[in-house]
C-alpha cells in the first residue's frame, strides 16, 4: 500500500476509509484486487504548489493514475487478450516533463477545447480577445489553460460503482481573456463492472461566457510504436471541414467518399497519405466529427481495436462532436514513460467536445453558458479485448 504523504488528516482518513470500504465490498479470495484509491506526492510546480498523484484500482485490477496538476491522466493499465497488463496512454514518469514539454498529454482542457479563430469572439455585443497561442488562432484555453493549473481535491473515496476522485478549479473572471468566474468540477470514476474510466464535468458561471471542456489523453493500445495499424470506427456521417489553419469553414459535410469515413472500421494508416486537401491541412487526421447520437445523452462516439494486442477501446460521450487527432505533431523528440520514444503518429487522441470555433459559428451548437445554467459533459473510456 502507498504511503499517504503530507495531506490533511481529513483527506488521509477519507482515503483509508475508502480502502476499507473497498475491501469490505470485495468478493472473498481476491483481496489484492479490492477497489482502492491512494495518493502520494508527485513533486511541485515552479511556483512551489504541491502536486499529488492519485491511484485508482478497480476489482478487475485495472488501474488509472491521475495528477492534481492539469487533472492529467498519467497512466491507464488494462489487460491485453492474454491478460497481460499494459499502459495505454502516453505521458511522463515525473512532473518535470508535464511542466516543460507536454502537448497536453492526458490533460483536462478548458475553458475552450480546440481552436477559436484569430483569438476573437463576440458575446452579447462585446468583443473578447484571447491569446493566439496556435498562430493565428487560440488553442485549448490559451497560454495557461486548465491543463496547466493545479486542481483542488474535493473528494477521494470508493463509491458503489468504483473508486472516485473529484477535482475542482475556479477560473477567475477574465482569466485568459474569458468573461465570468467559471467554477468547474471534474469527477473521475474507475467503473468496476465495465473496465472503464468515466470523466464527468460540471461547470457554472456568474456572467455569460463560452465553455468547451474535454479530456486530451493520447492512446496507444499497443503501448508503443505507431498507431497506424489500429482500427478505428467513428459513429459519424458528417464532419466539419477546416481551412489550412484548422478552423472550420462552417460547412457540415458528409464523410461519404472521403478518407474521413470511419463508419466501416478502417486502420488509421490505411488512407492517411491519401491525396486529400483535408488530410494535407492537418498533416493527417485532426478533424471534428459530427457524432450521430443525440447531444446530452451518453452514446458511442468511436471504437478502436488493436489487432496485435487484442485491446479494444470505446469512447462514449454526451457531446455533439469528436475531435480525432492522429498524433501528427509527435516526432520522436519526446522520450516518455519508461524511456519510450513517441514517434510520429505514436498515439490517437479522441476529444469529445463541441465543434471548434463555435463562438464564431452561428450554425454550430452553442457553447454559451449563462448564470443559473449548469454545464454537463460526460466522457467514458471503456476497455475490453477481442478474445
Ligand atoms: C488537439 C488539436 C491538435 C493539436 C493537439 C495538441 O488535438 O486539435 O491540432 O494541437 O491538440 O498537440
Amino acid at each position: 500500500m502507498k504511503t499517504l504523504f503530507g495531506y490533511s488528516a481529513t483527506l488521509a482518513a477519507i482515503a483509508v476509509a475508502a480502502m476499507i470500504t473497498g475491501c469490505a465490498t470485495h468478493t472473498p479470495g481476491g483481496a489484492s484486487n479490492a477497489p482502492s484509491i491512494t495518493h502520494e506526492s508527485f513533486g511541485a510546480t515552479s511556483d512551489g504548489l504541491p502536486v499529488e498523484i492519485y491511484t485508482l484500482r478497480n476489482d478487475n485490477g485495472m488501474e488509472a493514475r491521475i495528477l492534481t496538476y492539469g487533472g492529467i491522466i498519467q497512466s491507464i493499465k488494462v489487460p491485453d487478450k492474454n491478460g497481460q497488463m499494459g499502459d495505454v496512454v502516453l505521458g511522463y514518469d515525473t512532473l518535470d516533463g508535464y511542466l516543460t514539454n507536454s502537448p497536453y498529454f492526458g490533460a483536462l482542457i478548458g475553458r475552450y477545447g480546440n481552436r477559436i479563430a484569430k483569438g476573437h469572439f463576440t458575446l452579447d455585443g462585446q468583443e473578447y480577445t484571447l491569446a493566439t497561442n496556435n498562430v493565428p488562432n487560440s488553442l485549448h484555453g490559451g497560454i495557461k489553460g486548465f491543463d496547466k493549473r493545479v486542481w483542488t481535491v474535493v473528494e477521494a473515496k470508493v463509491e458503489d460503482d468504483g473508486p472516485e476522485l473529484k477535482l475542482s478549479y475556479t477560473s477567475p473572471d477574465g482569466e485568459e481573456g474569458y468573461p465570468g468566474t467559471l467554477k468547474v468540477t471534474a469527477t473521475y470514476t474507475l467503473l468496476a463492472k465495465e473496465n472503464a474510466l468515466r470523466l464527468k464535468f460540471r461547470a457554472t458561471t456568474d456572467k455569460d461566457t463560452v465553455v468547451n471542456l474535454t479530456g486530451h489523453s493520447y492512446f496507444n493500445l499497443a503501448g508503443q510504436g505507431t498507431v497506424l495499424d489500429q482500427v478505428v470506427y467513428i459513429n459519424a456521417d458528417k464532419y466539419t471541414p477546416v481551412d489550412s489553419t484548422l478552423i472550420p469553414t462552417g460547412e457540415i459535410a458528409p464523410v461519404e467518399g472521403t478518407p474521413l469515413d470511419f463508419r466501416t472500421p478502417t486502420a488509421i494508416g490505411a488512407r492517411i497519405q491519401d491525396d486529400n486537401e483535408q488530410l494535407k491541412f492537418a498533416g493527417g487526421y485532426d478533424h471534428n466529427f459530427v457524432i450521430n447520437h443525440k447531444m446530452g445523452k451518453l452514446g458511442l462516439d468511436a471504437r478502436v481495436t488493436d489487432p496485435a494486442s487484442g485491446r479494444v477501446f470505446e469512447i462514449w460521450s454526451t457531446e455533439p462532436g469528436l475531435q480525432f487527432y492522429s498524433g501528427n505533431f509527435l516526432d520522436s523528440t519526446i522520450i516518455g514513460k519508461g524511456g519510450i520514444v513517441y514517434p510520429h503518429r505514436g498515439a490517437f487522441v479522441m476529444e469529445p467536445q463541441h465543434y471548434p470555433d463555435s463562438p464564431n459559428q452561428p450554425n454550430f451548437p452553442s457553447t454559451e453558458l449563462k448564470p443559473g445554467q449548469v454545464y454537463h459533459n460526460t466522457i467514458v473510456y471503456k476497455f475490453s479485448t477481442t478474445e
